[in-house]
């Protein structure tokens, strides 16, 4: 008798119910990081995919699949504490099968536009795929988006999913078999951090990248013109009306791609008046990133008034790509059936420059037998009043 007043006493206190899951319990239990694998489907060749469910303990989720490596939901909460997902995606694993523009996806062997698709290394010309126009572009016909990884989920508090890819010497026209890590983290501190190694057999060129579309109003409500921006970078990288790099760099002061200081998108991204937003419709170059090393910067902070979401981008990468969705046109509709329509979207791809491989004067992307390629991003969600 006297065990069980004290039972039912404790069970009082803590607002359990005896014997059944009390409710604090279960958040206690909901909150607990963890990773979850189930079948996401089957792809066309017969191969299936799988989805892995990342949560932390603040209960942040990332779900991501191994086809493609592809983010398929990220969430991050608002100023009021509303977790609502922050990046474009589809409902299923067909809808990315049947084709998207990266929407999520690991991008390699070089993420950006290599010219014409021919590059010379040691004196060797390599031809890759032309699936831009006149360029190469994302990796080619089949880059890292649509092949089937090799899945490790690494749980903890911090819990992680480790995929594994080698891409055969001659795959897309590049040379050496590649290997390749990509270890998705999902932190205690609302970051996702992406870390990326490759490995070679014989020279090649190798720049990796992740192309989530990002929108913080949470569920794509609406367009990112009213996102606020700051850029870490005083230079752009300028193109040509193929979107090849010039070769200089533009300092950006006194030009619609001065970032240096939180700007709305929209302020100035219909500027007829600029070669360069013509030629890319918007946003659509890459920044060089201000400061040196290979420690984890500041690129980018961008902030979502009316949800108050902010995110900021650390990489180890010389230059971010910004891209304003400008080719969205609607026609792929998304989740739930929903239109992603121009500028739905903002991608900030860390990077190398583009068409490196053809730029003397650019940071090389040339990876040799016996280096490691070695490559860290950090996405990192908070909230700010206004
Ligand atoms: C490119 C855009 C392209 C988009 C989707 C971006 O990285 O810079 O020009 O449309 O990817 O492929």
């Amino acid at each position: 008798m006297k065990f069980l007043t004290q039972f039912l006493s404790l069970a009082l206190l803590t607002g359990c119910v005896v014997m059944t899951s009390c409710s604090s319990n279960k958040e206690t239990a909901e909150q607990k990081p963890g990773i979850e694998k189930t079948v996401y489907g089957q792809l066309p060749n017969g191969q299936t995919a799988d989805l892995y469910k990342l949560h932390n303990a603040a209960g942040m989720t990332a779900q991501i699949t191994n086809y493609g490596g592809i983010i398929v939901g990220l969430t991050a909460p608002d100023r009021n504490g509303k977790f609502e997902d922050v990046t474009l995606g589809m409902d299923s694993l067909a809808g990315y099968v049947k084709g998207t523009p990266y929407f999520g996806a690991l991008v390699g062997r070089y993420g950006n536009r290599i010219a014409k698709g021919k590059f010379t290394l040691d004196g060797k010309t390599y031809t890759l795929a032309v699936n831009n126009m006149v360029n190469h572009l994302h990796g080619g016909l089949v880059g890292f988006d649509k092949v089937l990884w090799n899945a490790t989920p690494v749980e903890g508090d911090e819990p992680a999913l480790k995929l594994t890819y080698t891409s055969k010497d001659g795959e897309e026209g590049y040379p050496g078999n590649l290997s390749v890590e990509v270890t998705y983290t999902l932190q205690k501190d609302n970051a996702l951090r992406i870390d990326y190694l490759a490995t070679t057999d014989k020279p090649t060129v190798v720049n990796l990248t992740n192309h989530t579309y990002f929108n913080l109003t949470g569920g794509a409500k609406r367009d990112v013109l009213d996102h606020v921006l700051t850029l870490n970078s005083g230079n752009l990288v300028p193109v040509d009306n193929t979107l090849i790099p010039t070769g200089k760099l533009m300092p950006v002061a006194g030009t619609p791609f001065d970032f240096t200081q939180p700007t709305p998108i929209g302020k100035r991204i219909n500027d007829s008046t600029d070669t360069q937003i013509k030629y890319g419709l918007g946003y659509d170059h890459a920044w060089v990133l201000d400061g040196t090393g290979d420690s984890l910067k500041l690129a980018a902070t961008v902030f979502e008034p009316t949800s108050g979401r902010v995110m900021e981008v650390r990489t180890t990468e010389p230059a971010v790509q910004f891209y304003t969705g400008n080719f969205l046109d609607g026609t792929v509709t998304g989740r739930e059936g929903f239109p992603y329509k121009k500028r739905y979207a903002l991608c900030l791809e860390t990077e190398h420059y583009p068409d490196s491989p053809n730029q003397p004067n650019f940071p090389s992307t040339v990876l040799r037998p016996g280096q490691t390629y070695k490559s860290s991003t950090v996405y990192q969600f908070s909230t700010r009043k206004e």
